[in-house]
């Protein structure tokens, strides 16, 4: 059983009051998040990360499709007693310390004394605010409100966190420690999913990563598989000149560099000719290393080739509309 899955789920916005437009906000997502992941959400602006994580909450209902969490039906409200959540640019009860609003939060999740006592200086100590228990909330930096907003998604120790762009507004101390954090529940067996543009930060973390643009996934899977490799530089030790002959015409390049050979190839296709080669002329060791696209290359060609499958032309830059 996944932790979280999703089988053509669908959002249609309908317009404002006497307006007939009609918001096609997400289209037919079907995504599966495996437990003990960490799933990266990713899209544009408006591809509906957070429309589908309102759905996912129960927030707002599904113009069509099915969801679950843990084989419960978002339908049921028993599906969220196992997650915590942070939405998208929350808003507490400013006039509240920091304590106060935890304390709350575990009233709401039925938790007793003892426990909310116990779990506050936990939660508080994970997301870096310890000495602000007794700070009011209206006095907390931006940074400070997405950390407490952190703090409250973590009070019933959940076996899924869903977040919503927890990155925004973090200074790196704080993405830094964010992204240990979630490394922890993760080594705890816990599952992540959260929405991000911070694409760097994805990479260094995620396991599964989905894309969505204007409601529709373009690409979802394991990141290790979705890259696809730029190129392979194999290390040999020592080649005869038939080999060399021989791999010419299949490789980029072929450089000595002190007492190895360094052989570069575009792409992985020919990977395995190129060994059988080495190897069928008793080439003592071949190292190989593979550069991948980064998440942030891969993000934007999918995007630009979906964009252009779909007919979509997106609004011209600021700075080109500057320099015109
Ligand atoms: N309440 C609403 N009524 C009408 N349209 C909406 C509503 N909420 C969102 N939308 C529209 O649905 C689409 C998806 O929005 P959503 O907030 O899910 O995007 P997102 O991927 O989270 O974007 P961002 O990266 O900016 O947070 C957008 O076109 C948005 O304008
Ligand atoms: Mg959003």
């Amino acid at each position: 059983m996944n932790a979280l899955e999703t089988n053509g789920l669908s959002k249609e916005y309908t317009g404002n009051w006497g307006k007939r437009t009609k918001v096609s906000a997400l289209n037919g997502l079907t995504i599966q998040v495996e437990h003990g992941q960490i799933y990266g959400f990713l899209g544009p602006n408006g591809a509906g990360k957070s429309t589908t994580i309102k759905l996912l909450l129960g927030l707002i209902a599904p113009t069509a499709g099915t969801g679950s969490l843990f084989g419960i039906s978002i339908h049921d409200k028993r599906a969220r007693e196992r997650v915590g959540f942070l939405p998208e640019d929350p808003s507490f009860c400013a006039y509240l310390r920091a304590d106060e609003f935890l304390d709350l939060c575990g009233k709401v999740l039925h938790m007793d004394r003892e426990q909310r006592k116990k779990r506050i200086a936990e939660t508080l100590q994970m997301v870096g605010l310890p000495d602000k228990a007794t700070t009011r909330i209206s006095q907390f930096s931006r940074g400070m409100l997405q950390r407490i907003g952190l703090a409250q998604a973590l009070m019933n120790k959940p076996d899924l966190v869903v977040l919503d762009e927890p990155l925004n507004g973090l200074d790196p101390y704080g993405r830094k420690e964010l992204k240990a954090l979630l490394q922890v529940q993760k080594s705890q067996g816990k599952t992540v999913f959260f929405s991000s543009h911070i694409l760097s930060d994805v990479q260094e973390m995620c396991d599964q990563v989905g894309i969505l643009n204007r409601g529709q996934l373009v690409e979802c899977g394991k990141l290790k598989e979705m890259l696809p490799v730029r190129n392979v530089r194999l290390k040999v030790s020592t080649m005869d000149m038939d080999t060399v002959n021989r791999l010419e015409p299949l490789v980029a390049s072929m450089t000595r560099e002190h007492h190895h050979w360094i052989i570069q190839l575009e792409g992985a296709s020919r990977t395995d000719e190129v060994c059988a080669i080495l190897r069928g002329h008793a080439q003592q060791s071949i190292e190989i290393t593979r550069t991948t696209e980064t998440l942030e290359e891969f993000f934007f060609r999918r995007i630009e080739e979906n964009n252009l499958e779909r007919g979509i032309t997106r609004p011209e830059p600021i700075m080109a509309m500057a320099e015109a």
